[in-house]
C-alpha cells in the first residue's frame, strides 16, 4: 500500500488551492496503520477532494471542513480564546494565578478524514492560550494523563528547578502524576510552553503546546485580539510535514474566514511551533502590520506585509484593515500555503 508522503499530499491537499491538474486523485494513500486513518483505499478523502477540485476554480468554494464536534475543538473559537485562570489576592498583595493542565492522548482531524494520533494539553491542539499579567505569581497544575511521560517547558525567567526538563526539578512526570510548576509572570511579551520529554521532536510535533502571554503591567491598547500558532503534523511519521496549518486544521481560516472589522484595531499573537521544517513565515495580503518581536518592546521593530520565525519564535502583529473584503494571510513558503497554512480575514464593512 502507498503511503501518504509528503509529496502526494500536496497533490492531494493543496487540490482545492492548486485545481484539478492532477485530477486531485487520492485513490491509493495512506497506511491505515501509521495515522492517515481515513486515508485508505477508497476512502472518502479522494472522493472528496477530487470534487472540489473542481470548484476550486471557483475560489475555494464548497469544501469540506474538519467537524469540530469531531475534534472537541474549533480554530475558529480558538483564535479568541484566553485563558485567564483563576485569581486570587496573596497577603502580599500580589496576584496568584493559577490554571490546571492535563495531558492526555487523543486523535483528531487536521484536514477532512485526516486523522491524527496526537498528545495534547487539555483536549486541545494548541493548548490553551494561558494569559496573565507582569508580576503576577503564577501556578500550573500539571497532570499528565496520557500513557506516555511529559512535562511542561514554559519559556520565561524562572529557576532551573521550574524549567520542566527532564532530571531536573519534577523532571519527567509519568502516567498518572502531576506536579505544580511555580513562577513569576516575566518578561511580559509573547512566549510559549510545550512539553519537554525526550525525543524532543516527537513530543512537540504530536501536539503539547501552547502560547503564554504575559501582557505589561500597564496593558496595551484595546484591539480585537486573535491568537495563531504556526504548527504542521507528520501524518505518517516520516519525520517531515504533510499538513501545516494556523490552529492545527489546515485550510480551516480559508473556508471559515477570521471575521473583522473595518478600521478595527487588530493584534495578532503568532508563534511558530513548527516541528521538523527550519523556518516559517507569515504573509499578509493588500495591508501592512507594525511587528513586535517576542511582544518585550512597546516599540515595534518593523513596518512590514511578511515575517519569518525559526521554531519557538513568536511576535506580536498589530494592523487595522482599511477596506472591507476577503484578504488572504498565508506562509509565504508555496509549499506550506499549499498544504494548508493560508487563510482569510474577511472584513466587515
Ligand atoms: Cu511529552
Ligand atoms: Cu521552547
Amino acid at each position: 500500500m502507498e503511503k501518504l508522503t509528503r509529496r502526494r499530499a500536496l497533490c492531494v491537499l493543496g487540490a482545492p488551492v492548486i485545481a484539478a491538474a492532477t485530477g486531485a486523485g487520492l485513490a491509493s494513500a495512506g497506511d491505515p496503520g501509521e495515522g492517515m486513518h481515513g486515508m485508505e483505499h477508497g476512502a472518502t478523502p479522494g472522493a472528496t477532494y477530487g470534487a472540489h477540485a473542481g470548484a476550486a476554480h471557483a475560489g475555494f468554494a464548497g469544501a469540506a471542513l474538519v467537524d469540530p464536534a469531531v475534534n472537541g475543538f474549533d480554530p475558529s473559537e480558538l483564535v479568541r480564546d484566553f485563558d485567564w485562570g483563576r485569581t486570587r489576592r496573596l497577603a502580599s498583595g500580589r496576584v496568584l494565578r493559577e490554571w490546571e493542565l492535563i495531558a492526555e492522548d487523543k486523535e483528531f482531524q487536521v484536514a477532512p478524514g485526516v486523522s491524527f494520533a496526537g498528545w495534547v494539553y487539555n483536549g486541545r491542539v494548541p493548548g490553551p492560550t494561558l494569559r496573565a499579567r507582569e508580576g503576577e505569581l503564577l501556578r500550573i497544575r500539571f497532570l499528565n494523563a496520557s500513557a506516555h511521560p511529559h512535562t511542561i517547558h514554559f519559556h520565561g525567567i524562572h529557576p532551573s528547578f521550574m524549567d520542566g526538563i527532564p532530571d531536573i526539578g519534577a523532571g519527567l512526570i509519568r502516567t498518572g502524576g502531576s506536579t505544580v510548576y511555580e513562577f513569576d509572570a516575566r518578561p511580559f511579551g509573547l512566549h510559549l510552553y510545550h512539553c519537554h520529554a525526550g525525543p524532543l521532536a516527537a513530543h512537540i510535533a504530536k501536539g503539547l503546546y501552547g502560547a503564554f502571554i504575559v501582557d505589561p503591567r500597564q496593558g496595551r491598547r484595546d484591539a480585537d485580539e486573535l491568537v495563531m500558532v504556526m504548527n504542521a503534523f507528520d501524518t505518517n511519521f516520516d519525520q517531515a510535514n504533510e499538513v501545516y496549518a494556523v490552529n492545527t486544521v489546515g485550510f480551516h481560516y480559508l473556508y471559515r474566514p477570521v471575521r473583522v472589522k473595518r478600521e478595527e484595531p487588530v493584534r495578532i499573537y503568532l508563534v511558530n511551533i513548527l516541528e521538523f521544517d527550519p523556518i516559517n513565515s507569515f504573509h499578509i495580503h493588500a495591508n501592512f502590520f507594525h511587528y513586535y518581536p517576542t511582544g518585550t518592546s512597546l516599540a515595534p521593530s518593523e513596518y512590514t506585509d511578511t515575517i519569518v520565525q525559526a521554531q519557538g519564535q513568536r511576535g506580536i502583529l498589530e494592523l487595522a484593515f482599511p477596506y472591507p473584503g476577503k484578504y488572504m494571510f498565508h506562509a509565504h513558503k508555496t509549499e506550506f500555503a499549499e498544504l494548508g497554512w493560508m487563510g482569510f480575514f474577511e472584513v466587515e464593512p
